[in-house]
């Protein structure tokens, strides 16, 4: 008997019940023992068989842990065929998340019913992959190729009651009752004498389809699909449902799924999967770090952050205040909160039901006393360390003993803060990134005297309101907003040395970032980055011209960006389009002239390292200083804060893909060649390269 897959005979029913926790995931020993007991209940009294699993859910997937390791025998594809060939009619009875080779597993049976909880899905494109033991031949036979295609692209599961609309379930179970619902479905079955209903017996019409039609799909998904190649080979795979029989499909598909899962897109993606789990958990945490209770949270400044933060919260059904100066201020907060709902609903992306009950849990006050008995306070106020100062001790004032107290700052000292209250412990940093609704990464900031059960439930409320959360310890803007200066600062210098807007952000997106860094300047708005530098150079600190003289320029001429219409580039009013503008080369070769750069025609390769190269030096010094836990924490930050592209697995994976010998031989040469001063390898990096590691291996070696 298989440790993870057990067997019973109940009356004419056999029952194959899998338990390999946490998600039933599709390990070497779950595939032997299926295979196992589904050929010994061939020969036992059984009339039907009924798969299901105990836990949480039902198969969710191969176990991604075995992928790219030597493949151990039986394969998936082996296991599902022995399902398919029984004798005996099996029915999947499916809860939780039937997701990838779970859901095949679920499709290779001959029946599948469902709580109606459930959810099934094809996610595997998420991990640069495609469903690789059937997915794409069978879901095409059972719900269409338009449908197979939508569903296998974008990843998302599908509620019971859609699947079963789409033909992929033939019943859904009266209630959450899966054992029962599903020994009576099976039960049905045997005295209707229903047949064994195999979906490699469908066949599909292709006449159905206008011609070309793989060709155009595929020709429209590569404009937008960004060089990801798992899009492009899901077309293929379905295609070849529609063209080849059976057996020819599957081979197709599993020939692409091999090519897949040998990919660095994929290798990436799979990277980012585990790193976004690893993210949410604190090393130096004892598991048994009790929680606090948040039931009622307060948010101070109902900004365009304050006010998407309450939006966060209400949107996962918890009551929030908004706190502002005066009702005045507080009105146009509100204001704006119903504007972004109204837009959703315009949209459709929300009812005008969801958008009341959402607008109802969030109430107004200008009074510090309504907070006395919140459980969690995010102040969102001005970035000035000040304004932010007070608004803490005020909070320290009225909030109720064990009240926690999180700042949403961008660059403020969380410990300079925390300081100014009686509570260090009870105070951190929760940083949102805009528009705080949409953006997934929420920062959770260390200050020295953090209690751990703060930090802990602050991971969780994170969770709880959909973030992934990765963590930081106090420094100038954190992990994200520092590592992005060195980024920002050579967009701008290379501008001066002769680069155009287009060309560099061009490189930026082409390498896979939603918008280059210019586009970004000009979407957040000139003006930000102009004050900033103001209130630096008041304060007596002299700033290098070359890292911002030409962002100034465009300021001190109304450019600020998408707002007015003009920045880096121009913007088309209705449309809002990016339009190069001469006026702009011409502006960075004035500026060039006067600080005494000479300009030259600047190459794809040298944009592309000079963006990167200073993210992932400043990411190896953000390591060793511990201001991270790991390189994967590093990698999330950028993967979900600042769009960079999942297949490319975050600034510190692709460094240890292309090798860090090779970065810091790049900082090296851009040190002789544009000067020291940007170009200073980080003590890490130029270790690691010297010895020819990894941050990957390094990390692994610290953990022992
Ligand atoms: N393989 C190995 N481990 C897995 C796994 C999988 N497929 N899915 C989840 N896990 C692990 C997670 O890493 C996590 O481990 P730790 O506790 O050590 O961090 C643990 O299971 C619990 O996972 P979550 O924290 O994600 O739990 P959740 O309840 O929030 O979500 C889930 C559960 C929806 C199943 C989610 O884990 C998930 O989406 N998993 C991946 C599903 C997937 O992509 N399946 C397709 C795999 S590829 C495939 O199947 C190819 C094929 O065609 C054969």
């Amino acid at each position: 008997m298989s440790s993870v897959v057990r067997y019973e005979l109940i009356d004419n029913i056999g029952i194959i019940t899998i338990d390999n926790p946490p998600v039933n995931a599709l390990s070497q020993a779950l595939r032997q023992g299926l295979l196992d007991v589904v050929t010994a209940a061939q020969k036992d009294a059984s009339e039907a068989l009924v798969l299901l699993c105990g836990g949480r859910t039902f198969m969710a997937g191969a176990d991604i842990t075995e992928f790219g390791k030597p493949p151990q025998s039986p394969s998936l594809p082996e296991v599902l065929a022995v399902l398919e060939n029984s004798r005996k009619l099996i029915v999947a009875a499916m809860h939780g998340t039937a997701l990838g080779g779970g859901f095949e597993t679920a499709l290779a049976c001959h029946y599948r019913c469902a709580v109606p909880s459930a959810r099934v899905g094809l996610p595997e494109v998420k991990l640069g992959l495609l469903p690789g033991a059937g997915g794409t031949q069978r879901v095409t036979r059972l719900a269409g190729v338009k449908a197979a295609l939508e569903i296998i692209l974008n990843g998302n599961p599908l509620s019971a009651a859609e699947a079963a609309e789409l033909n992929l379930l033939d019943e859904v179970l009266p209630d959450e009752n899966l054992r029962e619902g599903a020994i009576a479905y099976a039960h049905d079955l045997v005295e209707s004498g229903a047949l064994l209903k195999r979906v490699r017996d469908i066949s599909i019409d292709p006449g159905s389809l206008e011609p070309g039609f793989f060709d155009n799909y595929r020709r429209r998904l590569a404009e937008r699909a960004r060089g990801q190649i798992a899009s492009d080979r899901i077309v293929t795979a379905v295609e070849a449902a529609v063209t080849l029989p059976m057996e020819h499909g599957l081979i197709r598909e599993r020939d692409l799924f091999l090519e897949l899962l040998l990919s660095s897109q994929s290798r990436a993606m799979r990277h980012i999967f585990f790193a976004e789990r690893e993210a949410a958990k604190i090393r130096d945490l004892p598991t048994d770090t009790s929680l606090r209770d948040i039931r009622h949270v307060a948010v101070v400044g109902g900004g365009t952050m304050g006010g998407g933060i309450a939006m966060c919260f209400a949107n996962a059904g918890m009551p929030v205040v908004l706190l502002e100066i005066s009702g005045e201020a507080l009105e146009r907060g509100l204001a704006i909160i119903r504007k972004n709902y109204a837009g959703s609903v315009q949209k459709g992306k929300m009812s005008e039901a969801e958008m009341q009950q959402r607008l109802q849990l969030i109430t107004g006050s200008a009074d510090y006393a309504d907070l006395a008995q919140v459980d969690l306070v995010i102040e969102a106020v001005f970035e000035n360390p000040e304004i932010k100062k007070e608004v803490f001790r005020r909070l320290d004032a009225v909030c109720k003993p064990g009240a926690i107290l999180a700042s949403n700052t961008s660059y403020q000292n969380i410990d300079e803060i925390a300081a100014v209250t009686s509570r260090p412990q009870d105070v951190l940093g929760m940083h949102f990134f805009s528009p705080a609704n949409v953006m997934k990464l929420l920062e959770v900031v260390r200050g020295e005297k953090t209690c751990h059960e703060v930090l802990a439930t602050a991971m969780q409320v994170g969770r709880r309101i959909g973030k992934i959360c990765a963590l930081s310890r106090v420094c100038y803007g954190f992990i994200g907003n520092r590592m992005l200066t060195g980024y920002a600062r050579q967009a701008h210098m290379l501008l001066l040395d002769g680069a155009t807007p287009e060309q560099v952000d061009a490189v930026a997106e082409d390498f896979g970032m939603a918008m280059g860094p210019l586009a970004v300047g000009d979407l957040a708005g000139l003006d930000i980055g102009y004050k900033a530098l103001q209130a630096r150079e008041a304060a007596g600190e002299v700033i290098d011209p070359a890292t911002h003289c030409v962002a100034s320029a465009l300021v001190e001429l109304g450019r600020l960006g998408q707002k007015s219409g003009a920045g880096y580039y121009r913007y088309d009013p209705q449309t809002r389009a990016r339009q190069s503008d001469p006026q702009v080369e011409a502006l960075s070769r004035e500026h060039a002239a006067r600080l005494g750069i000479p300009q030259r025609v600047i190459s794809r390769d040298e944009i592309l390292a000079r963006l990167f190269y200073p993210l992932i030096n400043e990411g190896a010094r953000i390591l060793q200083e511990g201001i991270a836990q790991r390189p994967g924490d590093i990698d999330i930050v950028y993967v979900y804060g600042y769009a960079f592209p999942a297949a490319k697995g975050g600034p510190m994976f692709h460094a240890d893909e292309i090798g860090l010998g090779t970065v810091y031989e790049g900082i090296q040469r851009f040190g002789r060649e544009l000067g020291a001063t940007y170009w200073q390898p980080a003590p890490l990096l130029a270790q690691l390269a010297a010895s020819g590691s990894s941050f990957a291996q390094w990390d692994a070696a610290r953990q022992g």
